[in-house]
Formats: C-alpha cells, structure tokens, sequence
C-alpha cells in the first residue's frame, strides 16, 4: 500500500484499477478485478452486493490487511475498523479493553480513565467500564468494539457488517448512533452491509458490487439529509427513502456485465 501524508489530499480513500487475488500463483481466485474508487473527507459510503462479491476484501485492503495483485491503493489518513463479531479480550474489563486500545494510541495511562468514560458516553455506555465483557448483550459488546474504535480517534472507520447478528431494535438504534457520531465528527466511513434499509439509512453514497469477478456495478448518491439530530426513524418512512431503496434494489438486481 503506498503511504500518503494528510496535507492537502483531495480524496481519503483512493483505489485505482485495484484487483485482488487469493490462493496460489497455479489456481488463482480473483477476487476483485479492477476496481476504482474515490471517498472524499466526511463521505459515508456503503459497500453492498451478494455473498462473495469482494466487500471484506475491499475493507482489508483499504486498512492495509491485504495488498493488490494490481493497481494502487491511497489512504490518507488514520483508520479505526470494525468487525462483524466484536473481537474484545474476554480477560479484561470493558474498561481495560478501551485503555488497551489508548495505550496503544499514545494516551498516557493518567488520562485514560476520563477518557473511557467518554468513549462510553458515546456509545451509550456510561458507568459500565468495569463490566466484563462476556456479561454483555451483543448490542453492547458491539459498542465497546466501536468505542474502541474510536478510541484512535480515526479519520476513516471500517466497518464490515458490524450489526449483522444484532437484533432489528439495537441495530436500529446503533445505526442511527453511528450515522450520528460520522456526522458530527466528520469521520469518512467504509461500510459493508447486506440490507438495502440499512444502506440507505447509513450512506450519504452506496455502492453496489457484483461477483465473478467482484466489481463495482453502480454508485448510488443518497441526498437525505444528514444533520446529527435528523429524525432518521421519520426519515426511514418517507417516499424518498422507499425511492431509494428501490433504486438500490434494481441496481443490485441487474449488474453491468464484465
Ligand atoms: N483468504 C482467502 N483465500 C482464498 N479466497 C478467499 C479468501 N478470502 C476471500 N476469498 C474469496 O474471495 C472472494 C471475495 O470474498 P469476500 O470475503 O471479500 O466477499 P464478501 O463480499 O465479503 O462476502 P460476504 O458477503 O459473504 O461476507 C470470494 O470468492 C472468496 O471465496
Ligand atoms: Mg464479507
């Protein structure tokens, strides 16, 4: 991955004729071929398409898990991911799975516990940094995943499905959190979801994959708007949003041949 510095960089992701292979050099697997994509600073874009068309790939690409086969990959600047299972140190509290996460970051450990529970505030986890983890819901675990997240106060957050095994209730409630907290805190965001409702909710801009091989098929703006204290429950029942969300559903339904 080339390195860039955060001075004057137009784009906060850059992907350039990207293709990405697995296996070996005898029966390669293409995983993504020749994938271009730019997200500006603040841009929330959402990655959706079937089973295996290449969306985790473009994530670990993008946080410098993986490396292209061909073309090039830019990322300006610092990046926090989120998985789809919380991936927490069962042995440490809540709180201890946060200063782990500031530890790293830098933050000297006398001012770790204010901001734990500042983290925890965001996530609507106030008070609960002595908890164990494994005596939390999933909901909950999934908000120490991304408050740890946060914790590296990143400018561009990975998220790969993160509230995919959450009930229909807290993942609307984490969903209408984050797409505030991106908001507010101007953060560019990378999200991989399979549900076009959720798509359309979180995006400012969706892109729709297809597989064999994994490409980009369309690219969706969402002109809803994206103040952090938009109603989006009401937003959720409007025409523009059932608009959407059938663009979305014919986009996905009939992918541009290769
Ligand atoms: N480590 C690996 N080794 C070999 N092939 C892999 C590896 N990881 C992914 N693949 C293949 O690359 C393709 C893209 O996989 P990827 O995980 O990016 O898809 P995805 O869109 O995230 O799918 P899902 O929606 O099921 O999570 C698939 O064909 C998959 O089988
Ligand atoms: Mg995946």
């Amino acid at each position: 991955m080339s390195s860039a510095d955060s001075g004057g960089r137009a784009a906060d992701i850059e992907l350039s004729e990207v293709t990405v292979r697995y296996g070996t050099s005898k029966a390669p697997v293409t995983a993504v071929a020749d994938v271009s994509l730019t997200v500006e600073p603040g841009e929330f874009a959402v990655l959706v398409g079937p089973s295996g068309c290449g969306k985790t790939t473009l994530l670990r690409l993008v946080a410098g898990f993986e490396r292209p086969a061909d073309g090039t990959v830019a990322v300006g600047r610092k990046v926090g991911v989120v998985f789809q299972q919380p991936r927490l140190f069962p042995w440490r509290t809540v709180g201890g799975n946060l200063a782990f996460a500031l530890s790293r970051h830098g933050v000297a450990r006398s001012g770790r516990g204010a901001r734990i529970e500042e983290l925890l505030a965001l996530v609507g986890l106030s008070g609960m940094a002595g908890r164990r983890t494994w005596e939390l819901s999933g909901g909950q675990r999934q908000r120490v995943a991304i408050a740890r997240a946060l914790a590296a106060e990143p400018q561009i957050l990975l998220m790969d499905e993160p509230f995919a095994a959450l009930d229909a209730l807290t993942r609307e409630r984490l969903q209408e959190e984050v797409r505030a907290l991106a908001s507010t805190g101007g953060t560019t965001v990378l999200f991989v979801t399979h549900s076009a409702e959720e798509a359309v909710v979180l995006g400012s801009r969706v892109l729709v994959m297809a597989a064999d091989p994994g490409r980009l098929v369309a690219d969706i703006a969402v002109p809803l708007p994206r103040e952090p204290d938009t109603d989006v429950a009401a937003l959720r029942g409007t025409p523009a949003f059932a608009a959407l969300r059938a663009e979305l559903a014919s986009a996905a339904r009939s992918p541009v041949a290769p």
